[in-house]
């Protein structure tokens, strides 16, 4: 097991955003959270990150207790993460914007592996990030987040706001990732598109699971039909 979450609940100082979650991610695995806006999917990522201040139960990453781990030294431990907003600087060129990760070993190799991997990025290197398509943006913010060879990254809906064919381009990316030994938790609306790259997934609705199981499982459930597919 990768990534264990158990009885996790947190929330901002009010009341509990998320209530009692548990979700697992194995080695290898690409896993979708799904669920309506606000129903808690960026909260449970950012808890993992270290980003939200009431946060309990446990966390355990390649079993150590993130929970015990300051936000900044977790992904020293393997966590990679693409937030759902600010998640590239935008004055920065592409090159710097790389340079600045921290934590990384050989950063002169892994900027060569990145440009390799996401060859539009190559041809942009001087380029401010602000000028970059919606999908080349995307793809930079992901670049970013594998700098420090993490073995899962978590990615917060990263087809949000993208025209159909970026939609398709950066989830054929998400889906090569576990290639490069990556395992993803990937929030996402678009739940039938995600589901169909993924292994498993989990349905939020107000800070709790409500559905789970494998993704052909979830997308042939009367109830997702119901509840969440279908809305893009
Ligand atoms: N920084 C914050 N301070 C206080 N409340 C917050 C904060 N961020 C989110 N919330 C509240 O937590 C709830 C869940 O928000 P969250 O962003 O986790 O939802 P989401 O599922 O990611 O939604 P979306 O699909 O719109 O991104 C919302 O009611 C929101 O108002
Ligand atoms: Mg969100």
């Amino acid at each position: 097991m990768l990534l264990q979450v158990s009885s996790l609940t947190a929330g901002y100082g009010g009341a509990d955003i998320i209530k009692g979650i548990s979700i697992e991610v194995r080695q290898g695995e690409i896993v979708t959270i799904a669920g309506t806006n606000g129903a808690g999917k960026s909260t449970l990522s950012k808890s993992i990150v270290g980003l939200v201040p009431k946060v309990s139960g446990s966390i355990l990453l390649n079993g150590r207790d993130l929970l015990k781990v300051s936000p900044e030294n977790r992904s020293a431990l393997g966590l990679g993460y693409v937030p759902q907003v600010s998640n590239v600087f935008g004055s920065l060129n592409v090159l710097d914007n790389l340079k600045v990760v921290r934590n990384v070993k050989d950063k002169p190799r892994k900027i060569q592996e990145m440009i390799a991997l996401f060859p539009p990025l190559g041809a942009k290197l001087k380029l401010p990030a602000q000028t970059l398509s919606g999908g080349e943006r995307q793809m930079l913010a992901v670049a970013r987040a594998l700098m420090s060879d993490p073995t899962l990254v978590i990615l917060d809906e990263p087809t949000a706001a993208l025209s159909p064919s970026l939609v398709e381009q950066v989830f054929r990316l998400v889906a090569r990732l576990p290639e490069q030994g990556v395992a993803v938790l990937m929030v996402e609306q678009r739940a039938r598109q995600a589901l169909s790259i993924s292994h498993r997934g989990y349905i939020l609705d107000q800070g709790s699971v409500v559905l789970s199981g494998t993704s052909e499982g979830l997308l042939s459930d009367s109830r997702m039909a119901q509840l969440y597919l279908g809305r893009h």
